[in-house]
């Protein structure tokens, strides 16, 4: 049964919603708390060690932070992977061969594809710059997070890095989170209007959100 839901179409479009939409919760949640940086270092430090003791004593020291990242690499996995083999399924669908003209998939379709290729990458970049320091500009500093934020924004690379990723996220949630609805059967004739209009708002806020902090940084707001 899992199985036959799997390899349907349909199947993989709603693997696609539902992990999208976890995703699109933890980036609401993750801009809100990034703007704490306005508040200062101190509170932006004592929000990002509280991220980590979220749940004791219930909860050891990390674990729910762990139990977040879990459910995003599921998440994450899920969307990819589902991405990639409905784009093979389009492609080979496509009787290209027999027309002169090659049939393109739409504008919003190539949006996607490229659009998700950009933020799996940004968020490998993101992940060595920010958790890790592997690629960090200045000292990284575990447990500093504010620091470090301001290195990434004091360099010219990490500016055009993050502002371009964050016009894919963007985009990428403005198509998404309409084809998510009509896949879960949100859309209809009367709804379609006010799911465009959530659509553009999320996206708009997301990302203006998100790019409060490079400006931030780069007008001496925070710093
Ligand atoms: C200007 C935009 C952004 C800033 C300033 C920012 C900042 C940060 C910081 C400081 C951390 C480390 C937090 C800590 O270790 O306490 C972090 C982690 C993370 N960010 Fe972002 N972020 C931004 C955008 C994004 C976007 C767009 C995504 C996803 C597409 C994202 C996904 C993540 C993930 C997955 C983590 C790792 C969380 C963990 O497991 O520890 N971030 N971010």
């Amino acid at each position: 049964m899992a199985r036959t839901v799997w390899d349907s179409t349909v199947g993989k479009k709603t693997v696609m919603a539902v992990s999208g939409l976890i995703m699109l919760l933890y980036l609401v949640a993750h801009m809100i708390g990034n703007l704490k940086i306005f508040f200062g270092a101190g509170e932006f430090n004592h929000y990002a060690h509280w991220l980590r003791t979220v749940g004791e004593p219930f909860m050891h020291y990390e674990w729910t932070l762990w139990l977040v990242r879990v459910v995003l690499v599921v998440a994450v996995t899920a969307h990819a992977v589902s991405a990639y083999q409905l784009s093979r399924r389009d492609i080979k669908a496509r009787p290209s061969k027999y027309v002169h003209r090659k049939a393109r998939a739409s504008y919003a379709t190539r949006t996607m594809r490229w659009g998700g290729v950009i933020l799996a990458l940004f968020i490998v970049w993101h992940l060595l710059d920010l958790t890790t320091g592997t690629v960090h500009s200045g000292g990284f500093e575990t447990g500093k997070p504010y620091q470090n934020v301001v290195d990434t924004f004091s360099t010219w690379y990490g500016n055009v890095i993050y502002i371009v990723a964050m016009l894919a996220v963007g985009l990428h949630i403005r198509h998404g989170f309409w084809s998510a609805a009509q896949t879960l059967g949100a859309g209809g004739r009367t709804r379609d209007r006010a799911l465009k209009t959530t659509a553009n708002a999320l996206a708009l806020l997301l990302t203006a959100g998100f790019l409060a902090v490079p400006v931030g940084v780069m007008t001496g707001v925070v710093s």
